[in-house]
């Protein structure tokens, strides 16, 4: 007899409770934020200072700059990389916003390349189709954690004279053939907001392991001064400038989580290869895939469902919708991420960030068409995924992840309910 769906009246596959919250927060982090409260530095202070050291040491990068936002990482790496006024920037087509909005945050110009429907990262194969005489550089996005095919792309860089930023954001710990995130491109951007890998409420980490871009990017993170604010500052302003700098109390907290990131990072890991092997075999579902040599650091279990065998390929995003929400209510945690491929979005589709049709219209600028039926893999994504953050993060273990396998079973074998 089929099983009646919690969205219809049935018992919910995971209890209620059962899934914990993110981020653990123990005696360390307590220890940690209320020493910098009772401390008498409260904006950009010893934690901060500790914090990029153990960073860098963790990561495995020669400097790194502690900001207040993964966005404000990514503008700066724009800077670091020299692109300006109506500068190309290749970017791919599904990503978070800021991967796409921090080009023009410094009057460059987004040019979208199309993701691989398999790995859901940029298309490598068809970035060289995309670079023009205005291309300064190339955007990776490590998307839900799973690095992009580097080799590829840095051979495309060096061939083409252009720079990799790496927008790792959500790919913390994730490995390519060994070498961490942010350690392959010219430089790069993690977050710690609320969601991410390591937590400390918000902030972000330029990196790089060169000292002129480290320079560069500093340039715009304190006003547009030339010091830091421990040395001796002379309060000019040497170009444009942000405050784009991160505070005491955020980055102990940071600290803190960075004791236990090796561990959170493992359970996720365990939990996901967990995931995968119950959901192994279910009907229509498709799983996310790690190729050999990729380590995913599973910051994101996205999976698709397959809207060719439902019959639902016109309507996917309706149906889509159904099915994750009758799964909401099984107790599983798992929603639509990103609903729109990046050229989709009204900022782009309307060519209009500061008004006037800038940057698209200044007098550097080349023309670019953001025609959606460019990017037909972004597209399908869109209509076909479901992603979940919980209850792969920590403490969340073997239980929780057999609950939430058997309501995303139970609903995959229900569909007529939905
Ligand atoms: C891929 C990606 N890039 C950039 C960002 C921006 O990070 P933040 O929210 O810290 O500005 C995020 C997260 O929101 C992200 O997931």
């Amino acid at each position: 007899m089929a099983e009646q769906l919690a969205i219809k009246g049935g018992r919910r596959a995971v209890p209620e409770g059962l899934i914990k919250a993110w981020p653990p927060i123990d005696d360390i982090d307590r220890e940690m934020v209320l020493a910098s409260l009772n401390s008498d530095e409260h904006s950009f202070g010893p934690n901060c200072r500790a914090f990029q050291d153990e960073w860098a040491r963790w990561n495995g990068n020669k400097y790194v700059v502690t900001t207040n936002s993964g966005t404000a990482a990514l503008h700066m790496s724009l800077v670091a990389c020299d692109c300006g006024a109506g500068d190309e920037v290749i970017v791919p087509a599904y990503s978070w916003s800021s991967s796409a909005t921090c080009v023009m945050q410094h009057n460059a110009i987004p040019v979208f390349v199309d993701i691989d429907f398999d790995t859901m990262n940029i298309d490598v194969d068809k970035i060289e189709a995309a670079i023009t005489p205005k291309t300064k550089a190339i955007i990776v996005v490590h998307l839900h954690g799973l690095p992009v095919d580097m080799d590829k792309v840095m051979d495309i860089a060096t061939r083409r004279d252009l720079k990799v930023i790496e927008d790792a954001c959500q790919a913390h710990g994730a490995t390519y053939k060994g070498r961490k995130a942010g350690t392959i491109g010219h430089c790069g951007a993690f977050s710690f907001n609320q969601n991410k890998c390591l937590c400390s409420g918000d902030g972000g980490m330029f990196v790089t392991d060169d000292p002129e871009m480290r320079d560069k990017a500093r340039s715009l993170w304190s006003f547009g001064e030339n010091k830091m604010p421990s040395e001796d500052r002379d309060y000019h302003v040497y170009g444009m400038g942000w405050m784009y700098r991160n505070n005491d109390m955020t980055a102990a907290f940071g600290r803190a989580q960075l004791t236990k990131l090796d561990g959170y990072l493992q359970l996720q890991r365990d939990n996901a290869a967990l995931l995968s092997e119950r959901l192994a075999g279910t009907p229509n579902l498709m799983l996310p895939q790690a190729p050999a040599g990729y380590g995913h650091n599973w910051y994101n279990y996205t999976m698709r469902f397959d809207m060719e065998a439902l019959g639902h390929v016109d309507d996917a995003a309706v149906f889509r919708d159904r099915i994750a929400a009758a799964m909401w209510a099984e107790g599983v945690q798992t929603s639509v991420w990103q609903s729109f491929a990046l050229p989709r979005m009204t900022v782009f589709q309307a060519k209009n960030a500061y008004g006037h049709g800038c940057p698209w219209n200044c007098p550097h600028a080349h023309p670019v068409d953001y025609s959606p039926q460019q990017y037909p893999m972004a597209l399908k994504h869109c209509g076909w995924h479901s992603g979940m953050t919980m209850p792969l993060r920590a403490p969340n273990g073997a239980e929780a992840i057999e609950a939430t396998a058997n309501g995303i079973r139970k609903v995959m074998k229900n569909l007529d309910q939905v």
